[in-house]
């Protein structure tokens, strides 16, 4: 059967069962690699978009069951105009293998939605189900910290 979604402002007539996980068809279906498979359990976060701006493991959503507009890391911003979250996360080096960095900045960005000055309690329990082997949680913290702070000034 097929669905049609729209994925970063563009939509998408997608030919797949509709019990295939949305990061399936992001990867396989669309070719859209920056959203990366961990676990498949909804263990590591790595795989984390947005649909409607919520943060969700895109490995745990049927093609069926998306329910809004979906955004991923190639969608969150440019090259050219980067969201600000990806400008801090460069600034702070935050990426080492990089592989869970995606998933990160997709949770962080439902974060900064939500509250666009979290405290570093805030920012622990909102990231708390994206795991980084790599142990970048640190510069993680800073880099979001800085990208609020960048933000809260740009709204002034
Ligand atoms: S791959 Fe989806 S949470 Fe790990
Ligand atoms: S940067 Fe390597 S897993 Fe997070």
């Amino acid at each position: 059967m097929t669905t049609t979604l729209t994925i970063n402002g563009a939509e998408h007539v997608i030919d797949a069962p509709e019990d295939t996980p949305l990061l399936w068809v992001l990867r396989d279906e669309l070719g859209q690699t920056g959203t990366k498979f961990g676990c498949g359990v909804a263990a590591c976060g790595a795989c984390t978009v947005h649909v409607d701006g919520e943060a969700v493991r895109s490995c745990q959503v049927a093609l069926a069951d998306v329910w809004g507009q979906v955004t991923t890391i190639e969608g969150l911003g440019t090259p050219d105009a980067p969201h600000a979250l990806q400008a801090a996360w460069l600034r702070h080096q935050v990426a080492q293998c990089g592989y869970c960095q995606s998933g990160q900045i997709m949770q962080a960005a439902a974060l900064l939605a939500e509250i666009p000055a979290p405290s570093d309690a805030d920012i622990d329990q909102a990231m708390a189900g994206n795991l980084c082997r790599c142990g970048t949680y640190g510069r993680i913290r800073a880099a979001i910290h800085d990208a609020a702070a960048e933000l809260q000034e740009a709204a002034l």
